[in-house]
């Protein structure tokens, strides 16, 4: 109570001293004069509404250096549209305020977003507020700095809420629209996971928090307060949905000003729950020993997606006292799903589980898999009141507030400074009793939650649906929510061919690979370098390959062969087809990455079955491409 006091007399006492300054000089009336010209905008309904959203320059940098090193003018292409994407700002912990080793401070941004203002377009920034003590509290790989104590939660209000809320009441940014997504995971977790001591320990702080949250950020008219509400598969049953719904109106009536607190939900932060599963549209379909709702996959959980959770949301909300005007978004940074394991039909089988699985886009081992998961896409490019979404979903608009290629969580033990710790269900050899004892299906090879993730962004790029637009621009948003846009290819220095990349049919067919006849080099040194390696458990290891042609040709296609030791077997592939033959198995492009300049790489990889259960499998032996050994 007392450091709130405090910093609000701050506050006032700028405001005092920019007044007193103006008197003294002549030059500042000025600025005086126009400040009062343009007042404040008016709050809003939808913020989004008419708006751009603010572009994040040190992310964008980032993609366009990844574009460079894409090896392939396609991929490229389109990691300088999606750099051109807006992403919301993290504040992850108390440094990130200040800026630090992993970006640049909240000043700098709204700095940024200053410039990126233009004429009477309004803007919106997004930003993250995300430090409760005992945060992450049903996980290790976002542990946060403060601990669930009346310590941390003082901390958190004077040394985390009080300076951001003083940068953005600086009235020099009191036209741009904050749109602040209010603590990830946070009471979700209250609601479903009180089982854990963890949990148990953080909820005051939890509440507390974030209600102290939304009474700071609401003493400004231009900040848009947005409280996270999980995604479909977690809260979309009803037994979790309904009581979400009331803890959520409970924290908003302890707040100042209410239910006026909360301009809305934003569902599927940093997840990759789809909008909706195209070819599963009816829960309650009949297939083979039951409805569909009652698969393995949805566990009798009616809400396939995005779009069916905020409209069954809302409709809560409301009943719990929120207004009819509460507005959703949907993360759809990563829940695009499409790549070459994209189905392009229902399933034909009797079966209700094969049914399932053979038609869901989703092609997680199990809706609780959160990190870094292997196969996803990103979705649908940012935009206000998107055109096609049902009105009951009541959607401002789609957003990314996971910028795509930040890691979700490291795959083994990073020490770090941040408070993170190793959590499994990062670790693509795990296999989770939290996933129905499944594999985790996430990306090997990930650094610690936050950091750039390159071999993870490549894939989000490539598996992309809608698919990404190749020409660098931002497109003409579709009228559908789940449209497949054709790419407009540039034209790239090749001489081969651009292939259009569209995303091809179920992986289930196994191709019949006609060996290439004329191989590059017959003679002379080989045409390709192989770098493989793998990491086993008991009974299966992943394996990713690093393919690099060292010819002086550019290939429009290729095929690699080798050898696997006796007992070794592919189960899954990834970024190519995959035939195995006896112990041969032949990895054929991909319909996007066919294309292989001197020079260029690409990586494949694959999920594979073992006998012998070597953390250190042996490896894959007789590499071919395109018939010319490799070395
Ligand atoms: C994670 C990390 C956080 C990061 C955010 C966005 O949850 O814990 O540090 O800023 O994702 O990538």
């Amino acid at each position: 109570m007392s450091t709130h006091g405090k910093r609000t007399v701050g506050r006032r006492l700028r405001a005092a001293a920019t007044v007193a300054t103006a008197t003294a000089l002549v030059a500042v009336p000025l600025t005086l004069a126009s400040t009062a010209a343009t007042a404040a905008e008016p709050h809003v309904d939808n913020p989004y509404a008419g708006a751009k959203q603010y572009v994040n320059p040190t992310w964008a940098a980032t993609v366009e250096s990844a574009a460079t090193r894409a090896g392939d003018a396609t991929l490229a292409a389109q990691m300088r549209t999606v750099a051109k994407q807006p992403t919301a700002v993290w504040m992850d912990r108390i440094s990130a305020i200040a800026g630090n080793a992993d970006g640049n401070g909240l000043k700098f941004h709204l700095d940024e977003a200053l410039k990126q203002k233009t004429g009477t377009t309004p803007l919106v920034f997004n930003l993250v507020i995300y430090n409760l003590p005992g945060r992450d509290c049903f996980a290790l790989a976002s542990n946060g700095e403060l601990p669930a104590t009346d310590a941390g939660l003082a901390r958190y209000k004077t040394e985390y809420i009080d300076p951001i809320v003083d940068l953005l009441s600086d009235p020099k940014y009191q036209d741009i629209r904050i749109a602040a997504t209010i603590e990830p995971d946070s009471l979700p977790n209250l609601v479903t996971n009180m089982s854990e001591a963890t949990c148990q320990r953080s909820a005051p702080y939890y509440r507390e928090g974030v209600k102290y949250a939304l009474d700071e950020l609401k003493t400004m008219d231009n900040v848009y307060t947005y409280i996270d509400a999980a995604h479909s598969g977690w809260l979309g049953w009803d037994t979790n949905a309904a009581p979400a719904a009331q803890l959520f109106a409970e924290v908003a009536k302890t707040t100042k000003k209410g239910f006026a607190s909360v301009d809305g939900f934003v569902t599927n932060t940093a997840n990759s729950t789809p909008l909706a599963e195209p070819f599963l549209t009816d829960p309650n379909k009949q297939v083979g020993s039951g409805q569909v709702r009652s698969s393995s996959f949805y566990e009798w959980n009616s809400d396939f997606g995005e779009l069916a959770w905020t409209a069954h949301l809302h409709r809560l909300l409301v009943a719990a006292g929120f207004p009819s005007s509460t507005g959703m978004l949907i993360d759809t940074s990563r829940n695009g799903w499409g790549g070459p394991n994209r189905p392009t039909a229902a399933s034909t089988s009797t079966d209700l589980n094969t049914y399932v699985n053979e038609s869901r886009i989703d092609k997680r081992t199990h809706r609780g898999a959160w990190c870094n998961p292997l196969g996803a896409g990103i979705g649908e490019l940012p935009r206000a009141t998107p055109a096609g979404a049902p009105a009951d979903s009541h959607l401002d608009a789609y957003v990314w507030i996971k910028p795509p290629g930040e890691s979700d969580g490291a795959s083994k033990e990073i020490p770090n400074d941040q408070g993170k710790s190793f959590d499994r269900m990062c670790d693509p050899t795990y296999v989770a009793s939290k996933l129905a004892n499944q594999l985790t299906g996430a990306t090997p090879d990930a650094p610690l939650a936050g950091q750039w993730f390159e071999n993870q962004f490549r894939t989000l790029v490539r598996n992309a649906y809608p698919v990404i637009p190749a020409n660098g621009t931002t497109p003409t948003p579709t009228p559908t929510p789940t449209p497949t846009v054709t790419p407009t290819v540039t034209p790239t220095p090749t001489p081969t061919p651009t292939v259009t990349p569209t995303p091809t049919a179920t992986p289930t067919a196994t191709p019949t690979v006609t060996p290439t006849p004329t191989p590059t080099a017959t003679s002379g040194p080989a045409a390709c370098t192989v770098r493989y390696s793998a990491n086993g458990w008991s009974t299966g290891f992943t394996a990713s390959v690093r393919l690099t042609n060292t010819g002086s040709t550019a290939l429009s296609s290729w095929s690699l062969r080798f050898t696997l030791p006796a007992g070794q077997s592919v189960q899954q592939g990834w970024s190519a087809q995959w035939a195995q033959s006896g112990q041969s198995v032949t990895a054929t492009n991909a319909a996007w990455n066919g294309t292989l300049a001197p020079g260029a790489s690409v990586e494949i990889g694959f999920n594979g079955s073992q006998t012998n259960g070597s953390s250190t499998p042996p490896p894959a032996t007789g590499f071919t491409l395109n018939g010319s050994a490799c070395r």
